[in-house]
């Protein structure tokens, strides 16, 4: 296969796919998927292209890495593949990773782009030997692909049915044997049929700043941008343990450094340069920071359910819940509770603010029993 040539076309896929992929937070937000054409294409261009290459997940890598060689010495098919994690953490690089180590061609779609049982059929019965089907957000693909997908992935074969009512008849097709490559935002949601089916789940990790700080360096290095060590290390720390973000705020610094300075990417440039675009020194930005200080200013830090809160911040319940929280909570900034949302002890020093008379000594722990 060649990379470029088929990088492109995935790029145009993934575009086309980037609505329903998306699915979270506003256009203008530095963390949410992009729809961008130019920003695709760089993000594209910026991935990893082998294991070597790829930062991180040292444990997800070591293991990939033994069950690609094992099937190389094969000389036969890898086993299929599960990726889960979160946004941004490389699940579609290391799905592209695993085709380019097998010297594999792949075909990429996605969950919510398979609406019938017809459309995956069509898909299995055109993959080539030992193609890799990536199948993003395999979470949201309906049930009855889903059955086709079990057969398909244990036995190599697909029941394809012919004509309709009482004549339709069911026609076995035999597949050549392929790997698929799940990746998944929700593994919860995966039935355990479908789990089980995969030869190897790989579980990744929110990235430590010295592995972002790593994939700063390299980003820079491709981007032709200078960037000091301690440039690194200051976006690195903003950057929410997720490689996409790291790149993003890279790219956004490296506007300013060209427009406000010499192009240098230094401590001082990259804290001036998060500064202009909101993303504060924990990495929370504009959004994450007005349900905090709704939380904390108007409701005095809580307990105050999820609706009240999103109309306080003039958001969608789906925005808050989806873009904001999953941060807030990892961060300890924020605290679901049966009774509502509340701001923890960490969210009320993140702010400089002080909690109300009462709170300060300690009867907030209470809240988060149950
Ligand atoms: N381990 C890594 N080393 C270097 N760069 C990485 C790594 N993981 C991800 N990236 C970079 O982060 C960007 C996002 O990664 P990717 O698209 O693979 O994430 P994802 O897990 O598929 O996200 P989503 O769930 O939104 O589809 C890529 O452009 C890639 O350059
Ligand atoms: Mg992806």
């Amino acid at each position: 296969m060649n990379w470029d040539d088929s990088h492109g076309e995935q790029a145009a896929e993934l575009t086309g796919l980037a609505p329903e992929l998306a699915g979270q937070g506003t256009a203008d937000r530095l963390v949410g998927a992009e729809v961008d054409g130019e920003e695709q294409a760089i993000e594209a261009a910026l991935r990893p292209k082998d294991l070597g290459e790829f930062v991180g997940q040292e444990r997800v890598r070591e293991q990939l890495d033994l069950v690609l060689r094992a099937a190389r010495q094969r000389g036969g098919t890898a086993d299929h593949v599960l990726l889960s994690g979160a946004p941004g953490l490389g699940k579609t690089t290391l799905s592209l990773i695993i085709a380019a180590e097998m010297a594999a061609p792949i075909r990429i779609t996605s969950g919510p782009a398979i609406q019938h049982a017809g459309d995956l059929a069509a898909i299995l019965s055109s993959l080539a030997e030992g193609e890799v089907l990536f199948l993003d957000e395999i979470h949201r693909m309906s049930r009855p692909a889903e059955e086709m997908l079990y057969m398909a992935m244990e036995d190599f074969r697909v029941d394809v049915i012919v004509g309709k009512g009482p004549g339709a008849t069911a026609i076995p097709l035999e597949l050549p044997p392929f790997t698929l490559v799940g990746a998944t935002t929700r593994a919860g949601l995966l039935p355990p049929p479908l789990r089980d089916r995969f030869g190897f789940t790989g579980h990744m990790e929110f990235y430590a700043a010295s592995e972002l700080e790593r994939v700063i360096h390299r980003s820079a290095r491709l981007l032709d941008v200078e960037i000091e060590a301690p440039g690194a290390t200051e976006i690195a720390g903003r950057s929410r343990g997720t490689p996409r973000i790291a790149n993003r705020l890279l790219r956004r610094v490296r506007d300013y450094a060209q427009v406000k300075a010499d192009g240098v990417i230094t401590k001082d440039i990259a804290s001036r340069a998060l500064a202009v675009y909101d993303v504060d020194a924990r990495g929370l930005d504009r959004l994450d920071r007005a349900v905090l200080t709704a939380l904390l200013k108007l409701f005095g830090g809580g307990p105050v359910g999820l609706s009240t809160l999103a109309v306080a911040v003039g958001e969608e319940r789906e925005t808050v819940e989806e873009v904001a929280e999953p941060f807030l909570v990892r961060e300890g900034l924020l605290a679901r509770t049966p009774r509502g949302r509340v701001g923890t002890p960490a969210a009320w020093a993140h702010l400089g603010l002080t909690p109300p008379q009462g709170q300060r000594s300690g009867p907030q722990a209470g809240l988060f029993n149950g």
